[in-house]
């Protein structure tokens, strides 16, 4: 494998290797000295056409501490908010050498036209595109997940009949469609709860059952994760539900689910939260709440990519 495009491509074997690196990585992470030697030399170039607090700063730690050149490049002040085209920039940054790319943009298919192009030879991550995928962020929800549900035994394993119920602005989210492919293929089950406006079309084809009632579903199904996904308001146009009360009330997870939902069970976001909309700021901060974890998970993920794809020893996910 020479990119990280979609979880969609990834082999169970390909997938839990990226996870047990990232348990080496999470390793280096407790040290003093955080950094390997492994990518000096090599120049890792983020590539930001869209706004990003963690996924930026996340892969910008993690090549760092893999001793990697870092350049990061946000369209905003740049020649992109020119009209520059992808292209143009990408054949810049080959001209400077770059041997990765780590892209986030706003057009669903862009790391892909990347990686297929003729206009730079380096390995591509995509950094979520549009509302298709974001990679890493399934990595390392899976990876948080496996940690927690298997205490001091994590590496090797998979998911296997671990049930996962993913809830909230489905129909905008790439964290979503990552997150269920690469759940599936480590053994997952996956249920997603949404009001119908934010449920995507042609879901009925998706290895996924989905449910309008959350309190049903939490009842029936007991999970062991509860995902929930922020309301992607700058992706809307039109209203996907009466007002923000009304959501929070049928789809929230407020103090009262969050005691149904019992001591054993892990709530995960992916950041930025909407406090108060889709989570209850009670329910991010207890002690179920996996959401700096996440953050500091997703540092060891990215090393990991970085390391597969970049120092020589991509054959390793081949
Ligand atoms: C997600 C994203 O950008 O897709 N955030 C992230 O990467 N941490 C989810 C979101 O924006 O809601």
């Amino acid at each position: 494998m020479r990119h990280l495009l979609s979880t969609r491509d990834l082999t169970r074997d390909q997938a839990i290797r990226i996870l047990d690196v990232a348990e080496d990585m999470a390793d280096v992470q407790n040290r003093e000295v955080k950094k390997l030697p492994t990518l000096r030399g090599k120049t890792v170039v983020n590539l930001f056409f869209e706004d990003s607090t963690r996924t930026r700063i996340s892969f910008e730690a993690a090549a760092k501490r893999l001793s990697a050149d870092v350049i990061t490049f946000s369209a905003k002040g740049s020649s992109v908010s020119k009209g520059e085209s992808l292209k143009d920039t990408a054949q810049t940054l080959a001209a400077m050498g770059a041997d990765g790319v780590v892209i986030r943009h706003h057009a669903s298919g862009a790391p892909q036209v990347l990686a297929q192009s003729d206009w730079i030879d380096a390995g591509v991550v995509n950094a979520g595109d549009g509302t298709h995928e974001h990679p890493t962020q399934a990595l390392l929800d899976a990876f948080t997940m496996r940690r927690r549900l298997h205490p001091g035994s994590s590496r090797g394993r998979d998911l296997d009949g671990v049930r996962v119920v993913i809830v909230g602005d489905i129909l905008h989210s790439r964290v979503a469609r990552s997150n269920l492919w690469l759940l599936r293929t480590l053994g997952a089950e996956v249920t997603f709860v949404a009001p119908a406006t934010l449920v995507p079309f042609g879901v009925g084809s998706w290895p996924a059952e989905v449910s309008f009632d959350l309190d049903e579903t939490l009842r029936s199904t007991r999970p062991d994760v509860l995902m929930m996904l922020r309301i992607q308001s700058e992706r809307m146009n039109a209203a996907y539900f009466p007002n923000a009360r009304e959501y929070a009330r049928q789809w929230g997870l407020d103090d009262e689910r969050l005691t149904a939902l019992g001591p054993d069970s892990i709530v995960m976001h992916p950041g930025p939260m909407n406090r108060g909309l889709e989570i209850s700021a009670a329910a991010a901060d207890s002690a179920q709440s996996t959401v700096l974890e996440q953050v500091a998970n997703g540092v060891s993920i990215r090393m990991a990519v970085l390391y597969l794809l970049l120092s020589g020893e991509r054959e390793a996910l081949a």
